[in-house]
């Protein structure tokens, strides 16, 4: 093993930050070496704090119309190709009652950005769910909204909200999206979001077009200053209808490396193993754990639309139903000596 990387990940652990340069030293220069030395760090740091048990959350993507067109992404705009739905607020609340059945107690609403469903009807439906499920977490995965929209979703109920920051670099997330979205605004939302005491969750793609070290190297710098309850980070992986159809996919390696030294920065977050990396390998999802994530995401919606939630090509559980995915879970978690805990599985802050 390199003693000088194995040097600043033992630094990463006893200061909790790093310089961007030697971040930039870690992303150049990691080999499956380090990446395993960065995992055992990080595991033993994710046992300590939340043992073998893996938090599960279930995902109900409830509409794939969005206003916005980010170049990456497989339901912008521009995308004539994509088939359209909208469930209805009982369709979403279906999903819930059925997810608590199969053991859900967190329900994380995404969408596109839809103005169909007003800040008055997403008001609505979060009363609703939490009325019939008053032991449940309600996570808001909308885009990007005002801040009074906001805090009434939060007085309504609303415990959580994720929205990543895709990435830390003002002329990388130019890049990456529209000219008139604003890296400004997105980055003010989350700072609403967190003054407003929603549990906030950020993060980035790993090896989206235009990333690289440096880029990467100022995400984790904007990590460890804004201090969110979870990082959503997985691979960037390619959709046929977008722009960047023939860009390569981000490395899987690289995205566990990532993993691993967010758990090592930040011991108490709340860190999934995502679906793109579910994607990119077939057990992707047991490598995030076995590399420091312990939470899992899987998918509520009805298998019916499930295929029109196709942010990138191939990706998986778009065949199964509530039930048979949060069984895979179970079972693929239990290969690797973890179990799924039903709890709401909130961000710990001993
Ligand atoms: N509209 C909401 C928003 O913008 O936060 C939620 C939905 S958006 C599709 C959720 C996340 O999917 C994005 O934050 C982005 O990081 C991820 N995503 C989109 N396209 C992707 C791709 N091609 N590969 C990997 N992740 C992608
Ligand atoms: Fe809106 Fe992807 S462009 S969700």
């Amino acid at each position: 093993m390199n003693e000088i990387l194995k040097g600043l990940i033992d630094k990463l652990d006893r200061e909790k930050k790093l310089p961007h340069g030697e971040w930039v030293t870690l992303f150049d220069g990691f080999t499956d070496e380090e990446r395993e030395y960065a995992a055992s760090v990080a595991r033993k740091i994710a046992d300590e704090k939340y043992g073998k048990k893996i938090y599960i959350r279930g995902i109900v993507e409830f509409s794939n119309y969005c206003k916005n067109d980010c170049l990456y992404c497989g339901i912008r705009r521009s995308n004539r190709n994509a088939q359209r739905y909208r469930l209805t607020d009982d369709e979403i609340l279906a999903c819930c009652d059925e997810g608590y059945e199969t053991g859900f107690r967190t329900f994380v609403l995404q969408s596109g950005e839809d103005p169909a469903y007003t800040t008055d009807r997403l008001v609505e439906i979060v009363r609703r769910i939490k009325a019939a499920h008053p032991d449940c977490a309600v996570t808001l995965s909308l885009g990007e909204l005002e801040r009074e929209d906001l805090a009434r979703l939060r007085e309504a109920g609303a415990d959580r909200y994720l929205l990543r920051h895709e990435t830390a670099t003002k002329c990388h997330y130019e890049q990456l999206h529209p000219d008139f979205m604003s890296f400004e605004h997105r980055m003010k939302c989350l700072q609403d979001l967190k003054e407003l005491g929603y549990q906030t969750g950020t993060g980035m793609m790993i090896g989206a077009p235009f990333a690289n070290s440096d880029t990467l190297a100022s995400d984790l710098e904007f990590l460890c200053e804004f201090k969110p309850h979870m990082v959503g980070t997985g691979p960037f992986l390619p959709h046929k209808d977008t722009p960047f159809r023939d860009e390569p996919k981000g490395s899987y390696e690289l995205t566990l490396f990532v993993l691993s030294l967010v758990r090592i920065m930040l011991p108490n977050v709340l860190l999934p193993a995502t679906t793109a990396l579910g994607t990119i390998r077939p057990n992707g999802r047991e490598q995030g754990v076995l590399h420091g994530a312990n939470v899992i995401m899987p998918n509520l919606s009805p298998t019916a639309v499930r295929k029109k939630y196709m942010l990138y090509d191939n990706k998986i559980c778009t065949e199964d139903s509530t039930t048979e995915c949060r069984f895979c879970l179970q079972r693929r978690m239990e290969s690797i000596g973890y179990e799924i805990e039903i709890t709401r599985g909130d961000y710990c802050d001993d």
